[in-house]
């Protein structure tokens, strides 16, 4: 069959890869993708947001399924669009893509179904939202309502920090729309762990779990990211801590979007504060994460076509996840994620590819006379397998090793808060 992803990054390399080893592929197409899912996958030069052109094209040349990588076609209706042509899709509609799409949304539905979140209120007036930032005090995290591909949650460790996001937001548009609308809500302390699921109307198979990285420096230092290192499985979520995230998160959350009458089928993906008081949602995405995916794909077993084909149908299906873990370590351009440099030749790709069990995927990578260059802010993710968290990092990190480009810059503390559950209560989880 034909199979299209869309998508540009690393996320999507590691579907295409996944993807490509199911016999049932007979070709594989990606919009756009980049340096290394053109190795894998015909280049379908369309933009991902294009969603009116990827219809055209899927319907003319008779794409069988589609898998989308990132939110903003879902948000502006790609299965729609899909949809109404007859075109099978996965992904969730234009209606249930709000749950990532709007935080306002998200952050209501959540109260009306009691799904656990932090208190929270929404603000589209800047003095009202400054006097609460006064009345509530610091810390305090304030975010842009819309889509602002992962600049639009800031925490706030002072009154005059949390007012001065408020202006860029709402004031200076510094998110464009995104901004005119915030929501407040209160700090939360705990752990982070991403937790995605695939769903189908009211089944869902949970995937791997995993942990992201979103500072840019090593010890959560700097701004936020889109994340720029992840490993799988997360010890945070122990079987009871996931007990409670399927009960009061994941199922909480598809009885109400049924109550609401909305259809999700696609990937759900709930960003999670593990708090003394148990799991708390910090935001949900309507697709995999970046680069949360990347070790969750690598430790998912069999034919994953197969098995996205039947749940799509609405059979039951069951994932076998491998036993070893994996870690990715994202390497990034200078300058991100403010302003990436891009057009810097990479080199040693070859070689970090040959060491064992190391898999490289692009991210913000192309080609230019014969050569693979930089071409945006998150450019590599350099991910590993090993028996232990320990031996996936250090295989990681010797792959990294290898690669250069000017101005690369990564973090070396990927997996690292991991280590205390794995030395004490967790240390028998992994041999
Ligand atoms: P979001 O886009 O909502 O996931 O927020 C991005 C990042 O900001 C999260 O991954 C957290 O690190 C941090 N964050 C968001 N909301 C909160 C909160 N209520 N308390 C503490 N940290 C938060
Ligand atoms: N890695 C976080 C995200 O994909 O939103």
């Amino acid at each position: 069959m034909k199979v299209l992803v869309v998508g540009n990054g690393g996320r999507e390399h590691a579907l295409a890869w996944k993807l490509s080893q199911s016999p049932l592929v007979k070709e594989l197409y990606c919009a756009k993708g980049n340096a290394g899912i053109w190795s894998i996958a015909k280049k379908v030069d369309i933009s991902p947001t294009d969603i009116k052109a990827l219809a055209d094209f899927a319907y003319k040349e008779g794409i069988d399924f589609t898998v989308v990588g990132p939110e903003a076609p879902l948000v502006e209706g790609i299965t729609d669009e899909f949809e109404k042509r007859g075109l099978k899709i996965f992904g969730p509609s234009k209606e249930a893509s709000q749950l990532e799409g709007s935080k306002a949304f998200a952050k209501k539905f959540m109260e009306k179904y009691e799904v656990p979140t932090a208190q929270y209120q929404v603000f589209e007036d800047f003095d009202k939202a400054v006097r609460f930032v006064k009345d509530v005090g610091a810390p305090i995290v304030v975010k842009a309502d819309g889509l602002a591909a992962g600049k639009g949650a800031v925490v706030c460790f002072s009154e005059e920090q949390a007012i001065q996001t408020l202006e860029n937001f709402m004031k200076k548009g510094a998110l464009g729309g995104a901004g005119k609308r915030v929501v407040i809500e209160e700090f939360l302390e705990g752990e982070e762990a991403s937790y995605i699921v695939m769903v189908n109307g009211d089944k869902y198979v949970p995937l791997p779990t995993s942990q992201d990285h979103k500072r840019l420096l090593d010890g959560d230092k700097g701004p936020n990211t889109g994340g720029m290192g992840a490993y799988s499985p997360t010890p945070v979520i122990t079987p009871e801590v996931e007990e409670r995230i399927r009960r009061e998160v994941i199922e909480r959350t598809l009885a109400g979007l049924k109550e609401e009458g909305i259809y999700f089928r696609g990937f759900l993906y709930a960003g999670l504060m593990i708090t003394a008081e148990g799991p708390k949602v910090l935001e949900f995405n309507v697709r995999l994460g970046d680069p949360e995916a990347q070790p969750i794909l690598m430790r998912v077993r069999g034919d994953f076509l197969q098995s996205l084909l039947d749940f799509y149908e609405g059979k039951d299906i069951k994932l076998e996840e491998d036993e070893r873990w994996s870690l990715d370590v994202v390497i990034a351009s200078r300058g991100y994620p403010q302003n990436p440099e891009k057009g810097k030749v990479i080199e040693g790709l070859e070689e970090a590819q040959k060491l064992e069990d190391v898999i490289i995927f692009h991210a913000g990578t192309t080609l230019k006379d014969g050569k693979v260059v930089t071409n945006g802010g998150r450019v590599l993710n350099v991910c590993a397998y090993g028996r232990t968290l320990k031996e996936a990092k250090d295989r990681a990190y010797e792959a990294v090793s290898k690669i250069h480009f000017e101005g690369m810059q990564f973090r070396k503390d990927i997996g690292d808060k991991a280590f205390k559950y794995l030395d004490s209560k967790f240390s028998s989880r992994k041999s």
